[in-house]
């Protein structure tokens, strides 16, 4: 398929890219590099010895964008563009409803004018709010967000619903990530946040690296078993292959379909920093600090529909992406 990667460049965006050119896809990137770096794409081709075409283009920017889709004839599209920083959106949500929303609208403008009728999203398991119960499946609630930034992606999946609705032919999935973690293994994609990372991952690989000196742990107290929160860490690649695989759903009869991606297992904040020691064979130092603001105790994903549907099924370890994780970063300046 001739695929339209919006935030190609990205982390999950450009595991991705490799993984549908290695299958045998054509890939065009855009991205405004607003989270990322140009330099992505020679990492690209130096993994899959394929460079994709890159525009520099803002997806909100509707001339910009017309002028990809004037100069290619998609198949469909894979849409990872967007802000992600969870606190930053508390503060400026103006600036992420502005620049998710405005995307994403701009882009489904242009699909339906150009005739391209299948979008694969990057929605978030954080459109579950807090769960009543784990596993998570898609039939569960949605809504009841903490922060601007979900309720993006609570209002695009509504939009992509819609749109579907009206327009016959379109097809939309929306992929509801749990936690991604990890590194390509050649060393050369991988997680690098400009700033402080927010993400547990990222962090700890930074105090493994010396750049940082603790993990500040967000709570002992949560109803877990050893009282820090749990998540479902899943491997890059492994989601970046769920991508691949999702491709398949726009064969379905559903014109708006949802999936899971995880691993379906919670991994609590402690047996994360023990595994990425074991893996890596060095210590992490930690403190035990009070919970973040709107952190929920637990979630992790029930995968069946995913596996069943689009036989998806991971591959790596949470022990592998710790290992993969901390060789990324130990490359980094
Ligand atoms: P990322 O920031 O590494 O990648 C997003 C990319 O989009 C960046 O390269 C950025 O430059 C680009 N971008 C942002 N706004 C743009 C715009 N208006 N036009 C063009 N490019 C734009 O983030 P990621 O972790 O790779 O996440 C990819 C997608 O998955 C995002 O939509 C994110 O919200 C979603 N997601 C991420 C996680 C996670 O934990 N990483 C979890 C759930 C969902
Ligand atoms: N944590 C710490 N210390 C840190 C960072 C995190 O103890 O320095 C803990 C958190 O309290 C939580 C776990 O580690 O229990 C994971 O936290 P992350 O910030 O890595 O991930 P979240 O589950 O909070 O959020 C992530 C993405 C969101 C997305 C959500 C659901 O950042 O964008 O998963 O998909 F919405």
């Amino acid at each position: 398929m001739k695929l339209l990667v919006t935030g190609g460049t990205g982390f999950i965006g450009s595991h991705t890219v490799v993984a549908l050119i290695e299958a045998g896809h054509e890939v065009v990137i855009v991205d405004n590099l607003v989270n990322s770096q140009r330099n992505v794409v020679t990492k690209i081709k130096r993994i899959t010895g394929v460079k994709p075409l890159f525009y520099k283009v803002d997806v909100a920017h509707e001339k910009g964008l017309r002028k990809v889709f004037s100069e290619h004839k998609f198949d469909a599209v894979i849409h990872f563009a967007g802000l992600k920083a969870v606190d930053e959106s508390v503060e400026k949500p103006l600036m992420y409803y502005r620049n998710n929303l405005d995307s994403t609208i701009t882009l489904l403008e242009l699909m339906r004018e150009f005739g391209v009728k299948n979008i694969l999203f990057s929605s978030s398991a954080t459109v579950y709010g807090t769960p009543k119960r784990v596993p998570l499946k898609e039939e569960d609630p949605i809504g009841g967000t903490t922060n601007p930034y979900g309720t993006t992606k609570l209002f695009i999946e509504q939009i992509l619903m819609d749109f579907v609705a009206a327009n016959p032919g379109f097809k939309a999935v929306s992929l509801r990530y749990f936690n991604p973690i990890g590194a390509h293994p050649s060393k050369l994609l991988g997680e690098s946040p400009s700033d402080i990372p927010n993400n547990i991952m990222p962090y700890i690989s930074r105090v493994a690296n010396g750049k940082l000196s603790h993990l500040n742990v967000f709570g002992d107290d949560y109803e877990t078993p050893d009282g820090t929160g749990i998540r479902d860490y899943v491997h890059v690649m492994d989601l970046a292959y769920g991508h691949l695989l999702a491709l398949k759903a726009f064969e379905f009869d559903h014109a708006y379909n949802v999936y899971n991606l995880g691993t379906g297992k919670g991994t609590s904040v402690l047996e994360l920093v023990h595994l990425y020691e074991k893996a890596n064979r060095l210590k992490i130092p930690y403190v035990i600090g009070p919970r973040r603001s709107g952190d929920i105790a637990e979630s992790f994903a029930d995968i069946s529909k995913a596996k069943t549907e689009l036989g998806f099924v991971p591959q790596y370890t949470v022990k592998d992406a710790c290992r993969h994780a901390y060789l990324f970063e130990k490359k980094q300046k």
